[in-house]
């Protein structure tokens, strides 16, 4: 046989530089006896893998992978519980592991999110959180499973994902990254507080860190717009026309440039007056839409902290620009479930001692409020951190308040954030990804969900891979990999618009994302999507 045909042949057996073959009985030999192999199989170069169907919180298929082995394993906790992670393990091995983070409640392997991870010559890992669900949230009440939703499944999973990878490949991991967004970013802080040898870096965006008091925020903010037949209900149509206007008083002041970006929404003094119906029930905003005087009240919960009458400190309220994504129904399930105060809870039910309550609680040590990162730091291992500004989901304040307490906590201890923690502000970005369509901002930076999110059938998994985006600048994970292997420290970013998001199609704007307190100053010259075009620069 000529030597060619055999090296195809060897190809497409299977993983060359793999000591294991992708098989139930090879995981076997290689996990504890307690644990269970759900599946093993071989995906092909450009292959698609669908989820078994019970992962019902992360049901997408991943597409367009590279050829890999795709394995699940399930394991048993001393709480007699139980937890699944996968892993893709590609044929093509750089040494290194990013871990994808979940969302929300949800509990699957998120197999669709791994598809971006493996595509960094990565092997991907994701866990279950210890339970299947996508929005029955009854699985909580059970204590412990919210102990493994909270840290114990992930850790458990990256313990024993190091030791499999060891085992197939025969080498150890080099580097072990995290990528998360939301309550992904939770679970990396988490990771990074509670087990600083798990990751060489971390990159975190919008995080849901403050479980205690965020999850009863979603529910308290809810309800500063209903119910939807009393005077102070703001429809999605007056909520669109307030963004509008918003964006109207907000945009230039802030940045000196028309751009319909708001740029610095904490330093608008926006006047909510301006929209008050006057007696022809028209405002000086606009000749068809304005706003009685419950509605500006309502507008005032919103731009406004939650601060309890004890004078206590709940949580940061959300930014001039997110608007349009505020108004969703409340989900009561952190108080039935997570507290455990029933199933019939009401709205009449609530009382500020329930703040108390969570605080008392912690359900499952969840929040990851642990502001002394100084081990993670020790260990050299280094974080990026982000959030949108309009993120109508995760107040942008809550990351602002995290970063700024580790700033306390470290500069008294002779630490310098910047050796190993960089925070970005995106301006327009909403929840994880995105832009509200009045502002088209450029939001893509490589986030957790957001490759895997664009792009028809996984096309954006492999953006970082095109000339234009194939460096530290324009993707957050490569930014991260260049940071911990090369020593490169990111400065700043370059955020992406894309025309048209499924497509790919053509870059319409491009703006650096800058190290927070900077922000992106325009030159005075060129086009303003040009990224050349403006510097970072801080305004303190
Ligand atoms: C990959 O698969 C998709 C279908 O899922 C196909 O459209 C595309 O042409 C394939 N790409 C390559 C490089 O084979
Ligand atoms: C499962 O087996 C491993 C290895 O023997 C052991 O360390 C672990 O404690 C066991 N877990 C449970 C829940 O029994
Ligand atoms: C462990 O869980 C199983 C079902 O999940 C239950 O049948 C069993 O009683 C539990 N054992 C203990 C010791 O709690
Ligand atoms: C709003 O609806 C509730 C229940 O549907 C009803 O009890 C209440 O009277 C209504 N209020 C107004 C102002 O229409
Ligand atoms: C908001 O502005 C957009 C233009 O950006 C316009 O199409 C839309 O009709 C406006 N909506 C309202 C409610 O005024
Ligand atoms: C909720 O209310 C229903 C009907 O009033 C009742 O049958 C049920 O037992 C209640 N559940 C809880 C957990 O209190
Ligand atoms: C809860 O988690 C934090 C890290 O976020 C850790 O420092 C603390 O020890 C944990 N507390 C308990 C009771 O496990
Ligand atoms: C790290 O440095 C090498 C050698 O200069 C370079 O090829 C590689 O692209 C860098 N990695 C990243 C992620 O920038």
């Amino acid at each position: 046989m000529k030597s060619r045909e055999r090296l195809v042949l060897l190809a497409s057996a299977g993983a060359s530089n793999a000591l294991l073959n992708c098989s139930t009985e090879a995981f076997k030999q290689v996990i504890p006896a307690n644990a269970t192999v759900v599946l093993a199989q071989r995906v092909a170069e450009n292959g698609t893998f669908t989820p078994p169907s019970a992962d019902t919180g992360f049901p997408n298929p991943a597409y367009m992978l590279p050829a890999l082995c795709a394995v699940q394993i399930e394991m048993p906790t001393e709480a007699n519980t139980t937890f699944n992670f996968g892993l893709f393990l590609p044929d093509d091995w750089e040494g290194r592991m990013v871990v994808s983070g979940n969302s929300a409640f949800s509990g699957g392997v998120n197999y669709a999110e791994m598809g971006a991870g493996v595509t960094y010559g990565s092997v991907a890992m994701s866990t279950d959180t210890g339970h299947d669900s996508a929005f029955d949230n009854s699985w909580a009440e059970n204590a412990e499973s919210i102990t493994d939703w909270g840290w114990r499944a992930m850790h458990y999973s990256v313990v024993e994902a190091k030791k499999v990878i060891k085992a197939y490949y025969g080498s150890a991991l080099k580097y072990s990254y995290y990528n998360g967004c939301s309550t992904g970013g939770r679970q990396g802080l988490k990771e990074v507080q509670a087990f600083p040898d798990d990751f060489d870096g971390a990159v975190v965006g919008a995080p849901a860190w403050w479980t205690t008091h965020l999850q009863l925020f979603n529910i308290y903010s809810a309800e500063y717009n209903l119910p939807d037949n009393s005077s102070h209900y703001l429809s999605s149509e007056l909520l669109e026309f307030v963004a509008n206007e918003t964006l109207k008083q907000c945009v230039d002041p802030q940045d000196g440039v028309t751009d319909n970006i708001i740029s610095d929404p904490r330093r608008c003094d926006l006047n909510l007056e301006a929209m008050l119906c006057n007696s022809n029930f028209t405002s000086a905003a606009s000749n068809s839409y304005c706003l009685n005087s419950a509605q500006i009240d309502t507008l005032y919960h919103y731009y406004n902290d939650w601060v309890e009458a004890d004078q206590t400190f709940i949580f940061p309220h959300y930014e001039i620009g997110s608007e349009t994504g505020w108004g969703q129904d409340p989900d009561f399930s952190y108080i039935e479930y997570f507290l455990g105060l029933g199933t019939n809870f009401t709205w009449a039910d609530w009382n500020a001692d329930i703040v108390k309550l969570s605080d008392e609680m912690n359900p499952g040590n969840a929040t990851a409020g642990d502001f002394d990162l100084s081990p993670f730091y020790e260990k050299g291992s280094k974080i990026i951190h982000y959030h949108g500004m309009a993120d109508p989901s995760i107040p942008t304040g809550s990351s602002v308040y995290y970063y700024k307490h580790v700033q306390r906590i470290l500069t008294q201890k002779g630490i310098d954030l910047d050796d190993f923690y960089r925070f970005y502000l995106i301006p327009g970005m909403e929840h994880c990804g995105n832009t509200p369509s009045n502002m088209e901002a450029p939001w893509y930076i490589g986030g957790s969900s957001q490759a895997s999110t664009i792009g028809t059938d996984g096309s954006g998994n492999h953006l970082h891979e095109r000339e234009g985006f194939n460096d530290a600048k324009h993707d957050a994970l490569l930014a991260m990999i260049a940071w911990v292997e090369n020593g490169t420290a990111p400065t700043y970013l370059i955020g992406t618009k894309f025309h048209d998001e499924s497509t790919l199609d053509y870059v319409e704007k491009q703006r650096p994302i800058c190290p927070f307190p900077q922000q992106a100053r325009y030159n005075e010259s060129g086009s303003l999507w040009k990224p050349e075009n403006w510097h970072c620069a801080s305004l303190y």
